[in-house]
């Protein structure tokens, strides 16, 4: 009988010590070792002396079309990845349960039109799959289910498939014999990760792992499952809301922040093409508190409509909240208000949404916040046919923004008569010829001006 022994892992970075410690030496977590079982004596797998599987080549000497992408015939994933699928990666999807990551990822498989794909799942059975693939349609006769959780067993199955894509559901549910703790442990998750990254460098087939989410936003396990894979998708949205939105986190082979939009469905996820059509909400009137900001996520612009609510404070400490916007970042921008340019906001409640559910870091969308926030204040609507892409300074500046001549081309684009921008972005727009109005400013007040 093999003995056994255990030591402490740390949750965040995986880190290990044989002892418990109540600070991880290695990342400065408190209170993150957890005892598990390491490997089992006699089982360690060890490579042959003189069996080496790679030698060193020249880098001009790599053959090049290894390094083509395939694309997975979904164009907002293409997107995210840069371009398609590169051979021989691994890529980590997370997300919330119930978002929608096994929909997601099951309808990619279906969708490959003649390519041999295996899913794995140690999550639902194959009966689950089966109804699930009804639900969403199927194309692909060549899509394989296995329902496995054992590494070893997954990898014999690979050998014989022979498949070009393979997605694992999840990587929580993996587990393998090398290891003695039990299935989800950090040790589980990190040799399984690893046993995978090695079939996907060896083979080139690009390996997809579906991972959870902790209530904190991070994907459960070790935080090192992010470093050693390339790629890091985050799939999130609002459950209230049809859309989700899936988000590069980290890419290797291509931009991170770049993002696809979907809605799902009773039929499952569709692509949202044009994202700016739904994200600015139809009215045939203008109302106050509203203004539309001309921004770029990713590579993309999409314009999208801010709704602020501004009104006296019903007890002594005025409420300020913002969803899909940095709270502090509001707060920032009503103190420049308040400093310089004089509007008395102190003690007025302040609520801040972006609507659909998307959250936004872009900076340019600073102006339209502003404009959101007075048009509230003063209760007089923003034409409709206005929007804005400007960064607001701390001493309330109107500042240039990047890809200024993308936003101002797709709010031509959409149908809008005014575009608010920095008087600093003059440079870079002025051979455009464009039947948009473009209005430079380089103050709040200018924006005032401008639009009441
Ligand atoms: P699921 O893919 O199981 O989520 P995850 O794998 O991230 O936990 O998503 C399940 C949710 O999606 C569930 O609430 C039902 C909904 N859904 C639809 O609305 N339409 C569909 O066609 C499908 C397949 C699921
Ligand atoms: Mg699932």
């Amino acid at each position: 009988m093999p003995k056994s022994k255990t030591a402490f892992f740390c949750r965040n970075c995986g880190a290990q010590s044989p002892k418990w410690i109540g600070r991880c030496p290695a990342c400065g977590e408190w209170n993150s070792y957890e005892e598990e079982v390491v490997k089992i004596e006699g089982k360690t797998v060890r490579r042959e002396d003189g069996k080496r599987s790679h030698q060193p080549v020249r880098v001009h000497e790599i053959r090049g079309d290894e390094g083509k992408r395939r694309s997975t015939l979904n164009g907002e994933l293409d997107r995210v990845l840069g371009g398609g699928l590169v051979p021989g990666s691994l890529i980590l999807v997370g997300g919330e349960p119930g978002i929608g990551k096994s929909t997601l990822l099951l309808q990619i498989a279906l969708q490959m039109k003649d390519q041999k794909i295996l899913y794995v799942t140690g999550e639902e059975s194959a009966l689950q799959i089966r109804m699930r693939a009804d639900r969403v349609g199927m194309k692909n006769q060549d899509c394989f289910i296995l329902t496995e959780t054992n590494t070893e067993v997954i990898l014999q199955h690979l050998d014989e498939i022979e498949p070009s894509l393979v997605i694992i559901d999840s990587i929580q549910t993996l587990q393998t014999d090398i290891i003695d703790s039990s299935a989800g442990s950090i040790s589980q998750i990190r040799e399984c990760a690893a046993e995978m990254q090695r079939y996907a460098k060896t083979t080139a087939v690009p390996v997809i792992l579906i991972g959870h989410i902790t209530k904190d936003g991070s994907l459960a396990g070790p935080k090192i499952l992010e470093h050693m894979v390339d790629t890091v998708l985050h799939f999130e949205g609002d459950r209230n809301y049809g859309y989700r939105i899936l988000r590069a986190v980290k890419n290797r082979f291509g931009p991170a922040s770049e993002l696809g939009i979907y809605e799902m469905h009773d039929n499952g996820l569709r692509e949202v093409k044009n994202p700016s059509e739904i994200l600015i909400s139809q009215r045939d009137e203008a109302v106050s508190g509203v203004a539309i900001a001309a921004s770029v996520e990713g590579l993309r612009p999409m314009l999208i409509e801010i709704q602020a609510l501004v009104s006296t404070a019903a007890y002594g400490t005025p409420q300020r909240s913002a969803t899909g916007f940095d709270v502090r970042r509001m707060n920032m921008l009503l103190a420049v208000l308040e400093k310089r340019s004089g509007f008395r906001l102190g003690a007025k409640d302040v609520f801040l949404n972006i609507a659909g559910g998307l959250k936004v870091d872009d900076p340019a969308i600073d102006l339209a916040v502003v404009a959101a926030i007075l048009s509230s204040n003063a209760d007089i609507s923003i034409d409709q046919k206005t929007c804005f892409a400007a960064e607001v300074g701390l001493s309330g500046e109107i500042r240039a923004v990047s890809r200024v001549e993308q936003r101002v081309a797709e709010a031509e684009k959409l149908g809008f008569e005014r575009i608010v921008v920095s008087k600093f972005n003059k440079k870079s727009l002025n051979q455009r010829k464009s039947t948009i109005g473009i209005v430079f400013t380089g103050s709040i007040s200018d924006v005032v001006k401008s639009i009441f």
